[in-house]
């Protein structure tokens, strides 16, 4: 099985989570993309869908699920999205696609929070891949050597914009032993929106597609 279609069964196991009515929250990435024509599938069972991107919402659109305003929508029994990395624990680290904040905003408005991923983003400790951090533009250097101060190296995505009109640092050489306290810490320097990692509401449910199948983690 290639590494997609692992995302893809992930994905369309994650359909069973999908109740009857209501409005499901839909993340970011080629693993949400599977999770999109999957939820296709059965639409007609739900209301409408929160996209955490345009990209999403494009994609919802032309599948023929009505987008929904999260703060017309309560809150959401559902949400489903991948992840760049994930542990045992469900802590998560993601944003590899710039859409961290608005993922992070519908995963706290959630219910459930399911994460959809291939076997290749489960690992033992979270930041080999670069730690996404959304920064308001003027604030980007300021936080850069914050950042630089507690051991991290940042570096300024070229040519990338998030949807909320800020910028992203992929901070690299963080060894994030303590996922909650790293998290906390650099939410706190002035100037940063979020980070990617997903700890102090990490994911309730895991499911890792594998080269035999469907695994889920709780
Ligand atoms: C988007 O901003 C990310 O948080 C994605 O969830 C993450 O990059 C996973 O992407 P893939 O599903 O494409 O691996």
């Amino acid at each position: 099985m290639t590494p997609d279609e692992m995302k893809k069964a992930a994905a369309f196991a994650a359909l069973e989570y999908v109740g009857s009515g209501g409005i499901i929250g839909v993340g970011t990435g080629s693993t949400a993309n599977h999770f999109v024509d999957a939820l296709a599938t059965i639409k007609g069972r739900i209301d409408g869908a929160v996209a955490s991107s345009n990209a999403t919402a494009e994609r919802l659109k032309k599948n023929g699920i009505p987008i929904v305003d999260l703060n017309a929508a309560g809150t959401l029994k559902l949400y489903v999205d991948g992840a760049d990395e994930a542990t045992k624990h469900l802590h998560l680290l993601k944003g590899g696609g710039g859409a961290l904040t608005r993922e992070k905003i519908i995963a706290a408005a959630s219910d459930i929070f399911v994460c959809i991923a291939d076997e290749s983003k489960l690992v033992d400790v979270l930041g080999r891949f670069p730690l996404p951090v959304e920064v308001i533009p003027m604030a980007r250097s300021y936080v850069a050597r914050e950042i630089v101060r507690l051991g991290g190296e940042p570096v300024f995505r070229q040519d990338f914009v998030t949807d909320n009109g800020n910028v992203i640092l992929d901070v690299y050489n963080l060894e994030i032993l303590n996922p909650v306290e790293t998290e906390q810490t650099l939410n706190q320097i002035t100037g940063t929106v979020t980070n990617g990692l997903f700890a102090q509401r990490p994911a309730d449910v895991l499911i890792l597609g594998t080269g035999a199948g469907t695994r889920t983690l709780k």
